[in-house]
């Protein structure tokens, strides 16, 4: 039987969100941002341990009390340069204690409107799966591709078009192969695609958005107060 790690890249600076901190240890919902994406894996039974991925100079991880989450949680202090390198780092990191068979449920620490039903759905929904895949909603509005004035250059048709989320579920010896051979990649799934590999598409059926600029703050604070604090 295969078993179910989850990796969490948490070695970004958010430049984006432009706080005196990484956004990962804002406070939201009253915990560090990154406890509720942690949290919602760590209740998944079938995740057998959450490996959270920091950056080597991380002085921010050891001022939150992590108890609560600890007895599942593995902290892997190899973050690299971009995602990709923290994700290939932690897969690296971990090769001596899975087996290439094994899922790999990789996901932002910045999503953390990710709920333990949600990691549940997408388990059950690639238990059966020869490639893999990753949460993803279908696009809602109509597209536009704009020029360098900010002015429409063309309409891009929505049909088939959909927004790639994590986790992105994929065994540990492929993905392992592929962010070697691909390290330029924006998520796993691209890795995997450029293999030649068609991940599979998982409809998220929850707010699952990545906290990326101030504004976003506001919305998963509503989201995570409205479900109750985990
Ligand atoms: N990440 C990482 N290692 C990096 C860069 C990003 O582990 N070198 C992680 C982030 O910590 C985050 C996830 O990848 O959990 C998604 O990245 P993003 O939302 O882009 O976070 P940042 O890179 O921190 O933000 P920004 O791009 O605005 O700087
Ligand atoms: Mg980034």
């Amino acid at each position: 039987m295969s078993r179910h790690f989850a990796i969490v890249p948490a070695a970004g600076s958010g430049s984006r969100m432009g706080a005196g901190r990484p956004k990962q240890y804002l406070e939201l919902a009253g915990r560090p941002l990154i406890w509720h994406a942690l949290a919602a894996l760590a209740g998944a039974r079938r995740i057998a341990c959450v490996c959270v991925v920091l950056s080597p100079e991380d002085d921010w991880w050891p001022r939150f009390d992590w108890a609560p989450l600890a007895a599942r949680l593995r902290v892997l202090r190899v973050g690299g340069a971009t995602r990709a390198q923290t994700v290939g780092n932690a897969l690296e990191a971990l090769a001596a204690d899975v087996a290439p068979e094994d899922w790999m449920l990789v996901h932002d620490a910045a999503r953390a409107c990710l709920t333990t039903a949600q990691v549940d759905a997408l388990i059950d929904a690639l238990a059966d799966d020869a490639v893999g895949g990753l949460l993803a909603q279908p696009v809602a509005d109509t597209l536009k591709r704009g020029d360098a004035a900010s002015r429409v250059a063309q309409t891009v048709p929505r049909e088939a078009m959909w927004q790639a989320q994590t986790p992105q579920m994929f065994r540990h010896g492929v993905l392992r192969r592929a962010l070697a051979e691909a390290p330029h990649v924006t998520d796993e799934a691209g890795a995997i695609e450029s293999l030649g590999l068609a991940p599979r598409l998982v409809a998220a059926e929850a707010p699952n958005f990545k906290v990326t600029f101030p504004q976003d703050l506001a919305l998963a604070e509503l989201i995570l107060r409205a479900r109750g604090e985990r």
